[in-house]
């Protein structure tokens, strides 16, 4: 394969970033078929961060993949803290399996830590998170506000050494209702 370019979305590619999730997730197990509807409504919520929505690109800028993360918060009796929530990932279903998915997230985690980020939940394939070093959230103390198997909520700290532990239940904002 050329070489693959990791970069902040603009604008212009909105449009061509929305086929790439549509035709990622059309055959995808889990889909509700409206992942390009919640991408839209994080870009318009007010904590949006155009720096952790990324999109992979051949050096001729066809779109490959697409990835980001937004603010959510993990609420115990104690404190609210903010963390980030990956999601949607998404890759051409013709150039799956050759490492973008990792390299998109690899990005974004390098990104959510330089932005001060302490750490980030997905709710996804377990065999494949646990490849990029995600666990079970429950193993963290932090916990879905909804059922789903244990193994499919997962959490990471970015930070090897985390100087902040968080503890609670995961709060997700309204884009994602
Ligand atoms: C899931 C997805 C983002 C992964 O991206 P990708 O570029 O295909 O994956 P990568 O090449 O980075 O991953 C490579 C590794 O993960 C494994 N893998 C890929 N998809 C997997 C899955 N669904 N379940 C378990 N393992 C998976 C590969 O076998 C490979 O393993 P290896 O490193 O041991 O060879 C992509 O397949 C996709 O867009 N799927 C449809 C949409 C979707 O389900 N998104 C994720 C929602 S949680």
């Amino acid at each position: 394969m050329t070489q693959l370019l990791i970069g902040t979305i603009v604008e212009s590619e909105y449009e061509l970033a929305k086929d790439v999730v549509k035709k990622a997730f059309q055959n995808a197990e889990h889909s509700d078929g409206k992942e390009h509807e919640l991408i839209g409504k994080i870009r318009k919520s007010l904590t949006y961060n155009a720096e952790l929505e990324v999109v992979a690109k051949t050096e001729s800028g066809k779109i490959l993949g697409h990835a980001m993360m937004s603010e959510v918060s993990v609420d115990s009796d104690d404190e609210n803290n903010v963390v980030l929530a990956l999601a949607p990932v998404s890759v051409l279903p013709e150039v799956q399996n050759r490492g973008i998915g990792k390299a998109l997230i690899e990005a974004l985690e390098y990104r959510a830590y330089e932005n001060g980020y302490i750490g980030v939940v997905v709710l996804g394939h377990a065999e494949y998170y646990k490849k990029l070093g995600y666990k079970p959230a429950s193993e963290f103390n932090i916990y879905p506000p909804f059922d789903v198997p244990d193994e499919n909520f997962m959490f990471k700290y970015v930070f090897e050494h985390p100087t902040k532990e968080v503890k609670g239940t995961v709060h997700y904002p309204e884009a994602f209702q």
